[in-house]
């Protein structure tokens, strides 16, 4: 149960910054978003006189459609922007781009950058309410939300379950933000991946490391796998990606042969082959599809939740 009806936050920057009652309060606001999308008329007008930038300055396809239905959805007014074909290109800076659409008479931002940390800096420059869509490897707020939302969906209450997060985690702004929030859930929460992917202050966190994959997935009751990124990997951190997914890959044997069954997740974008296997990826123990279903109806939630603080 909530205790409270408002977030304690105009902007949400990070699972860091918000209380165990405001992510209860989101988790709560979903269930409602949820039965709303799986009506026939799934459209509702709470967010009619509320115009949303969506500014992406990095690549995206879940996120940025999810939010983009979302918006839809809550009947706001919508502008997308896309750093590739803007005037970034053309040495523009952030707040000068930022302040441009502003003047629009924008109320609200969703900023995904590469950038840890930009979405903090615009709020502390502009009046509009500001959504963190992943700022380079720090924070992915309503991944976190959704992935937590999905959890509770399938296995009931977060509290005391047993949660192993895989892979890359040193680069993942999924996993931070994951840690944050099963921990302040009260999860119990164990990393597993190469000693080299692992950060060091990761136990500051409250958080136990599993090298061996299959102790990991013996102890828990969820794995969410991640994908390993290349393209935040200035030097090179395991020999091969084929001597990565022979010891950190998740696939259907090695599943079939753990004592019970564990639930699946994974934010996506998915390298199939590499973390994790086709059979297991689309099996009923998978709930990846669930995850981006989830993901409308708690981007739905931040938003309206939000709007209720302007
Ligand atoms: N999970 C996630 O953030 O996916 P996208 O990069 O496609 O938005």
């Amino acid at each position: 149960m909530t205790t409270t009806s408002q977030l304690s936050t105009r902007h949400i920057l990070g699972i860091k910054y918000l209380t165990v009652d405001d992510i209860k309060l989101i988790l709560e606001t979903t269930k409602y978003f949820k039965e709303v999308i799986n009506r026939p008329i799934k459209k509702v007008p709470s967010l009619r006189d509320v115009t949303i930038a969506n500014l992406f300055f990095e690549n995206s396809t879940r996120t940025r459609i999810s939010f983009e239905l979302a918006e839809k959805r809550l009947s706001a007014d919508t502008i997308n922007f896309s750093a590739s074909a803007s005037s970034v290109k053309k040495g523009e800076t952030l707040l000068d781009t930022v302040n441009n659409i502003l003047s629009m008479k924008v109320d609200m931002v969703v900023i995904r950058h590469p950038s840890p940390g930009a979405p903090t800096f615009l709020s502390n420059h502009i009046e509009a309410n500001i959504i963190n869509a992943g700022d380079g490897t720090h924070e992915h707020p309503s991944q976190a939300l959704l992935d937590a939302f999905s959890i509770q969906d399938k296995i009931g209450s977060i509290k005391g379950k047993k949660i192993v997060i895989v892979g890359d985690i040193l680069h993942s702004r999924v996993a931070l933000s994951n840690i944050y929030c099963l921990k302040k859930l009260g999860a119990d929460v164990k990393v597993c991946g190469p000693p080299t992917l692992i950060p060091k202050y990761i136990s500051s966190l409250g958080v136990e490391v599993e090298y061996d994959i299959r102790k990991a997935l013996e102890w828990c009751d969820v794995a969410n796998v991640l994908r390993i990124q290349l393209e935040r990997q200035d030097i090179k951190y395991f020999p091969s990606i084929r001597e990565y997914s022979q010891y950190f890959g998740i696939n259907k044997n090695l599943l079939n042969s753990l004592k019970s069954e564990v639930v699946i997740m994974h934010p996506g974008p998915i390298n199939r082959g590499v973390e994790i296997t086709s059979d297991v990826a689309d099996s009923n123990q998978s709930i990846i599809l669930q995850q981006v279903e989830n993901g409308v109806a708690v981007r739905m939630a931040l938003l309206f939740l939000l709007a209720a603080k302007r």
